[in-house]
This record gives C-alpha cells, sequence and structure tokens, in this order.
C-alpha cells in the first residue's frame, strides 16, 4: 500500500501536460471486440484503470502489449464472451463489453456492477437499450445474460443522458440490422470520441456530438488506431491545484473547448485564464478567492468529475458558497474527510454548503474514490503541516502518477510505502 505524504503551503507554478482521457480509452479498448485484426491506441495515459480493462479483454481472448503511451491490441476472434465479477467489481466499465460482444456473437454475460462507494450507479438504461434493440435479458445470479441472434436497428430514448449507455448502445448497434436512432444521447467529448473512432473503424454514424445520433448498421467492421483525447478531468484537476496554491499553473497538449465550464467558474473566482490552442494558464492575481457556487450537470455543463475539487478550492474562498450535484447526489464522501483538515462543509440533500475557512490543517485522511482523493491531494497542498491522504490506489485508477506531475509545479507530495489501510 502506498500513501502520500504531503507538506501543504508551496505555490504551484509552471507548465505541465495532460495525458490521454481515461473515460474515453475505457470505451476504446472495448470497441476493439467489434472487429479482428490489429489496433493500436497512442497517448495511453499509465492508470490502474487502463490495466483492469486491458486484463478483462485478455481474458475474454484478446492479445494486448501496452508499452510507453502505446497499447496494441490484437484480436483474432473472442474465446470467452464474459464479464465476470471478480473484473466488473474493480471497474464499472467492464460493463463496456456488453454491447460490442452481443453485437458481435450473439451472447454477452457480464456481472452486474452493483453500488459504487458513494451511492447507487444503476445500469437499466444499458439493460433497456439493448433490449429494444432485440435481445432477451436475463438477470441471473448476479449476471446480465443477454441474446440475439441479430440485433435489430431501433429507436432509443434516454430519460437522461447517459454517457456508459450512449456508448453501450453505440457499440450495439453498430452491428445491427437497419438504423437505431438514439435520442437524448450524451455529448460528452469521450463519447463524441469514442463515436469517431468506431466510424474510423467503418460504422456508419452521423449526428455524432449532438443528442440525436443515427446508426446505419452494417455487415463488418474493421480494425483502427487512435489517438486518446487529452483528459478534461485531469487538466481541470490540475489548474485548481495552481487555484488553491495561489500559483500560475499552464496545462498543455489539452482541449481548452472541453474545459469552459470550468474556465468560465475560475474566472468568476478571480483567476487570470488565457488559452492556447491546446493549452489553458491560470493566474493567480487577487490575495482572496471569491465564493462561486455551482451546480454539476451534463457536459457542456460542470462535470460531477470536478465537484470534489471545486469544494476543495471552495473551502478556503473568502465566504460562503453552494456545490450542488445534479449527476450524483450522494457524491460527497470527501466532505467529511475534508471537514478533518480544518474545512467547514456540510451537505444538505445533493448540496455542499461550504463556509470558506482562512486556513487547512495537515491530518491524515482517507481516500474512498478517485475524485474524492483527488480534492484530498488539493486540500493537502495548502493545508498548513503534513497531510497524509491513505489508500492512493483510488487515485491511480484515473490519474497518470499525479505526484510527479504536481512534483514537476512544485509542489512537496512523496509516494511513501505503507502498512496503513
Ligand atoms: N443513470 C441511470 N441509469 C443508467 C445509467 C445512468 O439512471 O442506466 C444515471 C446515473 O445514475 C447518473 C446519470 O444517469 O445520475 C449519468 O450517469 P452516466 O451513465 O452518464 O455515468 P457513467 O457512464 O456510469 C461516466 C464516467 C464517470 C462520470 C459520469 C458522469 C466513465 C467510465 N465513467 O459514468 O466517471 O462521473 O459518466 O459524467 O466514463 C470518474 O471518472 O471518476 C467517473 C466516475
Amino acid at each position: 500500500m502506498y500513501k502520500f505524504v504531503i507538506h501543504g503551503g508551496k505555490s504551484l507554478n509552471g507548465e505541465i501536460e495532460i495525458s490521454g482521457a481515461k473515460n474515453a480509452l475505457l470505451g476504446l479498448l472495448p470497441a476493439t471486440i467489434l472487429a479482428n485484426g490489429e489496433f493500436i491506441f497512442e497517448n495511453v495515459p499509465d492508470l490502474i484503470d487502463a490495466k483492469s480493462m486491458i486484463r478483462l479483454l485478455e481474458n475474454m481472448g484478446e492479445e494486448i502489449e501496452f508499452r510507453g503511451n502505446r497499447i496494441i491490441v490484437r484480436n483474432h476472434g473472442l474465446r470467452s464472451y464474459d464479464a465476470p465479477y471478480e473484473f466488473v467489481k474493480k471497474m464499472r466499465a467492464s460493463v463496456y463489453v456488453l454491447g460490442p460482444t452481443l453485437s458481435r456473437y450473439g451472447y454477452a454475460k457480464v456481472s452486474m456492477p452493483g453500488g459504487c462507494a458513494w451511492g447507487p450507479r444503476p445500469i437499466n438504461f444499458h439493460i433497456e437499450a439493448i433490449q429494444k434493440l432485440g435481445a432477451s435479458v436475463e438477470i441471473d445470479q448476479g449476471y446480465i445474460i443477454a441474446k440475439a441472434n441479430k440485433l435489430i436497428g431501433t429507436k432509443i430514448v434516454f430519460n437522461t443522458p447517459s454517457v456508459g449507455a450512449t456508448v453501450n448502445t453505440l457499440m450495439a448497434s453498430v452491428l445491427a440490422k437497419g438504423t437505431t436512432l438514439i435520442s437524448n444521447a450524451a455529448i460528452e467529448p469521450e463519447v463524441t470520441a469514442i463515436a469517431n473512432f468506431l466510424n474510423k473503424m467503418g460504422a456508419k454514424i452521423s449526428g455524432i456530438g449532438t443528442k440525436f445520433i443515427e446508426i446505419e448498421g452494417v455487415d463488418e467492421l474493421h480494425p483502427a488506431s487512435e489517438i486518446v483525447i487529452p483528459d478534461r478531468i485531469e487538466a481541470g484537476t490540475l489548474l485548481i491545484a495552481g487555484a488553491i496554491t495561489s500559483g500560475e499553473v499552464k496545462v498543455t497538449k489539452c482541449n481548452p473547448n472541453h474545459l469552459n465550464a470550468l474556465i468560465d467558474k475560475l474566472i468568476d473566482a478571480g483567476f487570470e485564464i488565457s488559452t492556447g490552442p491546446d493549452s489553458v494558464q491560470l493566474k493567480t492575481i487577487n490575495e482572496k478567492i471569491k465564493p462561486v457556487d455551482l451546480e454539476t450537470e451534463v457536459y457542456p455543463g460542470f462535470p460531477t468529475d470536478l465537484q470534489a475539487q471545486w469544494i476543495s478550492l471552495m473551502s478556503i474562498a473568502n465566504g460562503v458558497s453552494e456545490v450542488t450535484d445534479n449527476i450524483y447526489h450522494d457524491r460527497f464522501n470527501h466532505v467529511p474527510e475534508l471537514n478533518r483538515l480544518g474545512a467547514n462543509i456540510t451537505v444538505k440533500g445533493n448540496t455542499a454548503i461550504v463556509r470558506g475557512v482562512n486556513e487547512l490543517n495537515g491530518a491524515k485522511v482517507m481516500s474512498t474514490d478517485l475524485r474524492a482523493s483527488a480534492s484530498l491531494v488539493l486540500a493537502g497542498l495548502v493545508a498548513k503541516n503534513v497531510t497524509e491522504v491513505l489508500r492512493i490506489y483510488h487515485i491511480d485508477r484515473g490519474y497518470e502518477r499525479i505526484e510527479m506531475k504536481l512534483k514537476k509545479l512544485g509542489a512537496d507530495i512523496e509516494r511513501v510505502q505503507t502498512d496503513e489501510y
């Protein structure tokens, strides 16, 4: 086990490159199920979740090499159509093998993911979509067993836009007979990236990046290569690291258009932001951080995956702010841990009321999930004395050696082996 030991109080300054997007990669890799041959992915982040997806696909019969920031996938046809519990319990995105395996092989058996650290995360939309495409679905001993001779194109309307259900439906319908229409599709950049990749493989998807997607089924797809888009959540986290430490941080190799909602809020909080074609620079110009309310929304709104980090920033703002999560109503596991560091935050329903304090004070805190751990690291960067963040395997799921990037910007943070759990 490892923990982070952070000596807070250093201002973060300088330039840092952003890695490839976890949530794009986790959809791109299972898309390889849809065709035999060799696929190459570049700009791949070295993450536990990337490795978890690789293990699952290897278990299903693919050959995968992961070297540097490149993955080569060789698919000679799957030997197993199952995603066992031992894989899915580690990573919910394992459910992405459902759509492509079912549509190509007519059968898939995937463990139900269950809840996650901060509450329920249903997959009913995924199941209803494949049923509408003509699959029979049975839930047996914790497994989804889906069967279909051939999926048939249809109209699918989501009540709320879901990243995962849109991706799974896309991967199910590209090989279906006829045309599928998805209404109220998710338009997150990661969904768009996966849809574009499917088209590179020979799929016929139109309306990509809009709420209405049309997929004309094809008989066969072919392998393709892709450069993984930059991780907007990593970029956002590092910009907030600059903000919380009164620094000046430039994130490069990112897509500023994907960060508009955060940029607006950072400007409201009193920071100066300048953007280039593939960079965003944050400069501290005021001594005090202005309190800024926000509500998380689906893209292009403020992402739920930056809610915890924003609360850390607001915890030392000059006043009271309210942060509401409309995507995951219970995603506030970081709040009690931030309060251990001296923050003053209360949660009412799906809103955190953050009363800014003058300073945070280091303590031992515990990561409970990926973005919560990022928020604790951010708080530790500005807290007096020493902050120890335990259970950092959560952060390694979705950030590529975050401590190396933070050190490069001037943070005093070490990864230390520990028996503490
Ligand atoms: N929802 C349902 N039924 C479903 C699916 C979703 O009710 O079948 C609801 C959810 O409960 C939630 C909303 O719809 O309220 C949106 O959930 P979505 O399906 O979009 O989330 P997801 O696909 O499970 C992805 C990311 C998450 C990110 C969310 C929201 C991946 C692998 N995961 O999850 O990323 O928080 O979209 O943007 O892409 C993270 O990276 O830390 C992370 C949790």
